[in-house]
């Protein structure tokens, strides 16, 4: 994943433990109010209490469609060679070291090796008939699955080879692309962002095909090998692909958010949350400049205290808090049932406490970044010599769009918050936040996920919508179907928060089984299922 890094669902960690005390205190006093309020035999006000109650207990969950099956699958039993396969070429891949430094330096030796690397490690993949495999933009991988059933529209599995640059100083390993195993978990970079997913779809294909499954439905995997630098050379090539050959997904799934044990407070079992949108994003250059000059006679304000002036406007006027506006709405909604009381009332409540949920969600950066257009002052230059009046100034300000915005009003907003016609702004990069893909029991991927999700992890709680507050390879899929899901079903906790594109990234050996078990029953579920959609777009491949 590129960018913020931090899906919102990650941010959920800040209703981790410090926010889970305020909150907790928050609810505490929720329920004085909501006590008084009743106390107080004020008609209306016990009349709300009452529907407050009923939201909260009244109504079960929705419940799911039962799928329409058409015959058995074959189980996720991986003998114990195939388990030692599984996790020796996960560790292989972490060691080819396919590093994106920087826009236009990759490390070209390792993306090259990769080819040959997964030709061997999945020969029934390369060797099927009805798998069609190319190679896009130099080094990204695009697999065609033809289905047997031709009348069934084809889905697409995402995934990413490169992977951040890891220096091995503070690693509890001696190298991080020694794919070390250590205490059931095999560290390495590239181990949970992204390599995990490359190698786990192939293999639960690979899987597959050694029982002779062939697919009905036809399905599509792509591996690209840019996205840490934005996916220009690799899924943008693999769409333009697609789309001349008139393409349209039935949805696709990428990486991006995970199942999350102990990160939401108030909530006891691990939850999965799959993410129905990224956050947009700006990058705009701010500067001013003023006729230089000696600093024995100042003019009273310089363009550096001028720009300052601007930057500290937009610093000390954020964005609007939006929470209720955008998807995070649903995402709370859904997860109510699972938080302890009070918190499940006020959860389910939302239509009445919105604001004050808004209000404290917005008191942690990671929490902060669900609810508004985030303001970051990345750059600032200005200045040549101790004694000359600085001719210019620039700062570079990244902006982190929330769903209910777009590029257009939040530049509106900081040319108004600015206020001022000498600092000129020039827009850099710009994207709007991506469409909120559809998320309802009757949405043919979701009944993939929940059923996957069921057959391999039984216990966990609810699934609900997230939201990336980073971007992926994904958002230049939007051409191809409007079902776009970022999730990766790999249990994560508040300490994996930080080894994301950081140190000791890591995946314990039985959840990387268990991503392949989840993919290997996608693949079967994506045939089982009738969708029940009654017009769904037919496509042949
Ligand atoms: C590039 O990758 C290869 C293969 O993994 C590795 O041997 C080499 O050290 C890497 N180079 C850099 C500059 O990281
Ligand atoms: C910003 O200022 C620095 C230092 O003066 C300069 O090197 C850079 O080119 C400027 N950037 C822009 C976008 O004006
Ligand atoms: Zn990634």
């Amino acid at each position: 994943m590129i960018g913020g890094r931090l899906s919102l669902s990650r941010s959920g960690k800040s209703l981790g433990r410090a926010g889970g005390d305020k909150m907790a205190a928050l609810a505490g006093r929720l329920r004085g109010f909501l006590w008084l309020l009743g106390l107080g035999l004020c008609g209306a006000a016990a009349a709300l209490v009452a529907v407050v109650f009923v939201r909260a207990y009244g109504t079960a969950r929705p419940s799911r469609p039962a799928p329409v099956l058409r015959k058995a699958r074959l189980e996720p039993a991986f003998t114990p060679q195939e388990r030692q396969e599984l996790k020796e070429a996960l560790q292989g891949s972490i060691r080819i070291q396919t590093v994106s430094f920087s826009e236009d330096d990759q490390n070209i030796t390792a993306l090259a090796a990769f080819e040959p690397y997964i030709r061997k490690a999945f020969p029934a993949v390369f060797s099927a008939t009805f798998i069609k495999h190319e190679v896009i933009g130099g080094y990204s991988h695009l697999f065609t699955i033809q289905g047997s059933n031709s009348q069934l529209q084809p889905y697409m599995l995402l995934a990413h080879i490169d992977v951040v640059p890891a220096s091995p100083e503070g690693w509890d390993v001696s190298d991080p692309f020694s794919a070390e195993e250590r205490d059931g978990f095999i560290y390495g970079r590239g181990t949970l962002d992204n390599k995990n997913s490359v190698m786990g779809i192939l293999h639960a294909l690979e899987f597959l095909l050694k029982r002779n499954y062939r697919p009905q439905r036809s399905f599509y995997i792509g591996l690209g090998h840019d996205e840490e630098i934005g996916g220009k050379k690799g899924a943008m090539k693999i769409v333009a692909e697609l789309e001349s050959r008139g393409v349209q997904l039935a949805f696709l799934l990428d990486e991006g958010s995970f199942i999350y044990d102990g990160i939401v407070t108030g909530i006891e079992k691990p939850v999965a949350l799959i993410a129905i949108t990224e956050k947009g994003a700006i990058t705009a250059y701010f500067s001013v400049t003023s006729a230089p000059g000696h600093s024995s006679a100042p003019p009273k304000r310089t363009s550096i205290g001028i720009l300052s002036e601007a930057m500290s406007k937009l610093e000390q006027n954020p964005m609007p808090n939006m929470f209720g506006h955008g998807p995070e709405l649903i995402m709370f909604e859904e997860l109510a049932p699972d938080f302890r009381f009070p918190l499940n009332v006020i959860m389910s409540n939302l239509w009445l406490f919105a604001p004050l949920v808004g209000r404290f969600l917005e008191k942690q950066p990671t929490t902060n970044a669900l609810v508004r257009t985030t303001t970051a002052i990345t750059m600032f230059h200005g200045g040549i010599k101790s004694n000359v009046i600085p001719p210019s100034a620039n700062a570079t300000v990244n902006f982190r769009i929330h769903s209910a915005q777009t590029v257009d009003q939040v530049l509106e907003l900081v040319e108004k918050t600015v206020d001022d016609k000498r600092v000129k702004i020039e827009l850099g990069s710009a994207f709007d936040p991506l469409p909120v893909s559809p998320w309802d029991d009757q949405t043919f991927a979701i009944q993939v996920f929940r059923q996957s999700i069921q057959d391999v992890f039984p216990d966990i709680g609810s699934i609900a919508p997230g939201i990336c507050v980073g971007n992926t390879d994904s958002r230049h899929y939007t051409s191809l179907t409007n079902a776009i899901y970022r999730f990766n079903p790999v249990i994560f906790g508040t300490k994996d928060l930080p080894r994301f594109h950081g140190l000791n990234e890591r995946i314990s050996i039985n959840g990387y089984e268990k991503q392949v078990k989840f993919l290997f029953q996608l693949i079967q579920n994506s045939d089982l299922y009738q969708p029940t959609e009654p017009h769904m777009n037919l496509h042949e491949l």
